[in-house]
């Protein structure tokens, strides 16, 4: 024979040394499940654009926060949706606002789970976007210091009430050392930072905003979201947040920038994490409801490949059913 035939099949063909030779392990530690918390007693309200989730009430949240735990997961990703908006999000910032009260009993209940909090404006602000609005040549546009001043007093806010880990998402410029700054002198210094290092304008974030209620009224988020064309610039950006103190780096949305994580993990070698965002969420399970995708099976393969690109941590709301997956006999999977 002129070439080596079952060169690269003969360990393909036989299930069991198939499995053993696996580079890529999902584990059920490497995943953060995203959560919604409203106001209100016992509510649990189901999210049009993303069959399965809900928005939670802070009770509710702590009975599914149980089941999230029971299942092994090490962490959940709380998103706020206040009682009232205004321009300057003030809800976000407030000690008492939906999100310190939710820390609070879910770290009562679930004392092993780890409570990280999103740090950014738009679900709080009336006009949707992730700072405050100013005015520059007849234009209206975030203001970046503005903003930063009360990132800093919502992540203290959170840290207060006991969260384990905070997420700025807002993409500011400073951020992160801002946080960090305020996070220290509060008597923090403890409480890691998780930065949206490489968060792209995405339109996979749709139904993320439906969730939120938080759509911008105006204009959209270009200012301050990554042009979805640069990868340079994102590599720029997670060490900028790495020289201000992000102790993990996030990548978003997953899919559309697996390239993106590869390089940041091979960079950096920072623990690096991927969100697999509202939209990769909505997508699957559109085509899954119409019988188009199996479900289970493009869970498992679009983790996997976040994982082999690099991520060491996964975001994602099918957190809860690839742990039940995970925990299958691998041989049936
Ligand atoms: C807030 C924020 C967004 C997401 C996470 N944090 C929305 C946005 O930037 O528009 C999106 C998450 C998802 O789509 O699942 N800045």
């Amino acid at each position: 024979m002129a070439f080596p035939t079952h060169r690269f099949r003969r360990l393909r063909s036989n299930p069991t040394l198939r499995r053993m030779v696996r580079e890529t392990r999902l584990a059920v530690d490497q995943l953060i499940e995203p959560l919604f918390v409203r106001p209100g007693e016992n509510v649990r309200n189901p999210i049009g654009s993303m069959p399965g989730q809900y928005q939670w009430s802070v009770d509710a949240a702590v009975e599914h926060c149980r089941a999230t735990a029971d299942l092994g997961i090490p962490a959940v990703l709380l998103f706020g949706i206040p009682s009232h908006k205004d321009p300057l999000g003030s809800e976000a910032y407030d000690e008492n606002g939906i999100i310190p009260r939710a820390v609070e009993a879910i770290k009562e209940a679930c004392p092993a789970l780890a409570v990280i909090t999103d740090v950014c404006l738009c679900e709080y602000t009336s006009h949707g976007h992730c700072g405050v609005i100013t005015e520059r040549r007849g234009a209206r546009d975030v203001d970046n210091d503005a903003t930063l001043r009360l990132l800093v007093r919502s992540a203290v806010a959170h840290a207060r009430a006991g969260a384990d880990m905070v997420a700025p998402s807002d993409m500011m410029d400073g951020r992160v050392g801002a946080i960090r700054e305020g996070l220290d002198e509060n008597g923090f210094a403890h409480v890691p930072i998780m930065a949206y290092a490489a968060k792209y304008a995405s339109c996979f974030y749709g139904p993320f905003r439906d969730a939120a209620e938080s759509p911008p009224q105006f204009g959209d988020r270009a200012s301050y979201q990554m042009d979805v064309t640069n990868t340079d610039e994102a590599l720029r950006e997670v060490a900028a947040d790495v020289e201000e103190g992000a102790d993990i780096v996030l990548v978003k949305p997953a899919l559309p920038c697996l390239d993106i994580v590869r390089r940041v993990k091979e960079r950096f070698g920072m623990p690096t994490a991927a969100y697999q965002v509202s939209g990769e969420y909505a997508a699957i399970k559109a085509a899954a409801e119409r019988g188009w995708l199996d479900e289970k099976k493009a869970v498992l393969e679009t983790a996997t490949a976040i994982a082999r690109a690099g991520a060491d941590l996964i975001i994602t709301y099918f957190a809860s059913d690839l742990a039940g997956w995970l925990g299958e006999n691998p041989m049936d999977r």
